[in-house]
């Protein structure tokens, strides 16, 4: 027996999804939920133990506006040569949704990014590589998750560090820290979200040795 509702649970981390078209842009978000999510987000995982992780909360419409053409610069292009290399399908369905929130970033309520508080040098290795966005990332899906069950819808984006630079300049955002993700964060309209299509568990795992299926 588990204290936890399997119902709900499972159906929360099943049902998480990149939110774009069902974002509601004309419905505040109040700080104190962004706040609440981000003390939820702060249990995650941190390798040593160290909390070297900080979050921005950008709700400035004229920050937010700068940053949204910051995003739609790089995403833009990006997206329109992605499109053309898969034209058909579910990969259309979503290079469509990410057009559609690129060209309305801006005008999102609330961007939320988390910050490492360090950088990557050059050259790092795999093991320090693995712990250092391991020490971050962690946290960022639980911030998704945790805003998911307040009825905020959000998205994982990282275009707009195609001009990391100027954003960080923009905000104020020392050259010393990395920001690893950036969340757009609405109120989502509609009441439910349909488990996000993967491939199966026994598709995808291997056991013991690299290459042992589960049926083999
Ligand atoms: C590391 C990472 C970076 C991503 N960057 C972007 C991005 O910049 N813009 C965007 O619209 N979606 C971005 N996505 C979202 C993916 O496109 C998304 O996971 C995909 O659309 C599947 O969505 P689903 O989980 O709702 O099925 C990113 C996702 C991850 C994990």
């Amino acid at each position: 027996m588990t204290e936890f509702n399997l119902t709900q649970t499972d159906g929360l981390l099943t049902t998480t999804k990149q939110v774009r078209k069902r974002l509601d842009f004309d419905r505040a978000v109040p700080r104190q939920l962004l706040l609440d999510c981000i003390e939820i987000a702060s249990r995650a995982p941190m390798g040593g133990n160290l909390e070297r992780n900080k979050w921005l909360v950008i709700d400035d419409p004229d920050l937010k506006a700068k940053v949204g053409e910051l995003y739609l610069s790089n995403a833009g292009p990006y997206l329109e040569e992605r499109a053309k290399e898969s034209p058909e399908g579910r990969s259309q369905r979503v290079f469509d949704s990410a057009m559609y929130l690129a060209e309305r970033m801006g005008e999102v309520p609330a961007m939320v990014i988390p910050i490492r508080l360090d950088r990557l040098p050059e050259g790092t290795s795999v093991e320090e590589t693995a712990g250092y966005y391991g020490s971050v990332l962690p946290g960022a899906w639980s911030f998704q998750l945790a805003a998911r069950s307040r009825g905020l819808g959000s998205c994982w984006t990282t275009l707009h560090l195609g001009h990391e630079a100027e954003t960080a300049e923009l905000l104020g955002i020392p050259d010393t820290v990395t920001q690893v993700a950036l969340f757009p964060v609405a109120y989502y309209t509609g009441d439910t979200f349909r488990a996000a299509p993967r491939r199966s568990a026994e598709d995808i795992t291997f056991f013991n040795t690299w290459g042992n299926t589960a049926s083999a």
